[in-house]
């Protein structure tokens, strides 16, 4: 009967264990009522009583020997399951970084742009005076042409700023000429909000003060500026148009046709989207801000947000300002 001791233990030492199945297959060899080691319990039972203490002793620490085998294999299988499931193919964890609005995306590259041909950048406060908004552009105080913009009014003499010209105002007052400038910023007006217009958007504002600057050098660095931006074959037109802040004045449409629904809502019907206002900074203006007779020059202000929507395919202008991740994601890598 001790030979058996010695055997049933060989032979659960020599089994080999190396999966679940195996291990399934030794629990059935050795630890269930049918198997090996219960076979020794029975044997052991028919023992006459002065064997059995002695015997029992070794039973028990057979018994134990297996089932150590057994739970050591069962623990390896386990661990060896979960290094298994490791799947290195697994996206790793997201981790929620912001990136670069389009809108800012888009300045920055209307900006490189006007980079190349000498412009400096320049910023101004978003609450103006109505000296900086209005006067010193030349709107006379109850003029119809403050109608124009929409106001959100913050005191009696200060407002949100309508458009960026007013820091053409604040640039000419410095008086450090010539002056060669664009000023990119977000601009408010009390305007119905919808797929084409919202109560705040953004402006580019260009302006050059120089002697001798002439509209041929306006419209030569607007038709630079659309090539670089839309491509070689963008079609472009002036328009003439009123400013009470530029001598003659014009606003440029690009061309965009009306082949596609949204094309035709955009443009209403005419195949054309105005994108910017310009002109020759009036000579009132300059007057107001100090700039010598000698100087002249021209400004412009383009909307950035229709820019951006005409580049990127954008819809609707209200998605620029929702937030949906869903929307911001598709422009990330810019
Ligand atoms: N400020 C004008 C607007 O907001 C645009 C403009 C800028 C026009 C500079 C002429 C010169 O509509």
């Amino acid at each position: 009967m001790l030979d058996k001791f010695d055997q049933i233990i060989e032979k659960a030492q020599s089994f080999k264990i190396s999966s679940i199945k195996d291990l399934e297959k030794f629990k059935l060899t050795f630890l269930v009522k049918k198997g090996l080691l219960n076979q020794l319990v029975q044997e052991f039972k028919l023992l006459p009583n002065d064997k059995k203490k002695e015997v029992g002793k070794i039973l028990n620490t057979t018994k134990k020997t297996i089932e150590e085998i057994y739970n050591f294999n069962s623990q390896k299988i386990s661990n060896t399951k979960i290094i298994n499931n490791t799947n290195n193919n697994l996206p790793g964890y997201f981790s929620d970084v912001g990136s670069r609005h389009l809108i800012s995306s888009v300045v920055e590259e209307m900006t490189l742009i006007f980079e190349r041909l000498g412009f400096f950048v320049s910023i101004g406060p978003e609450i103006e005076d109505d000296w900086h908004n209005f006067s010193a552009l030349n709107f006379p105080p109850n003029h119809p042409a403050r109608d124009m913009q929409d106001t959100f009014f913050v005191e009696d003499d200060i407002a949100l700023r309508t458009h960026t010209s007013s820091v053409q105002v604040r640039l000419m007052e410095e008086g450090n000429l010539p002056i060669r400038s664009i000023m990119p910023g977000r601009v408010y007006r009390n305007e119905a909000i919808s797929s084409r217009s919202n109560c705040f958007f953004h402006q580019v504002e260009g302006l050059y003060i120089d002697k001798g600057v002439s509209f041929s050098d306006l419209k030569q660095t607007l038709y630079n500026f659309v090539k670089e931006f839309f491509g070689p074959k963008t079609r472009v037109r002036f328009r003439a148009s009123y400013f009470p802040f530029t001598e003659p004045s014009a606003e440029m449409d690009i061309f965009l046709g009306t082949e596609t629904e949204s094309d035709y809502k955009l443009t209403k019907g005419t195949g054309w989207l105005e994108i910017l206002g310009c002109g020759m900074v009036d000579p009132n203006v300059l007057k107001n801000c100090k700039i010598k007779e000698e100087y002249s020059g021209f400004a412009f202000g383009l909307g950035v947000d229709r820019i951006a929507m005409l580049k990127y395919g954008v819809k609707d202008l209200r998605t620029f300002f929702n937030n949906d991740k869903r929307f911001l994601y598709q422009f990330k890598s810019l």
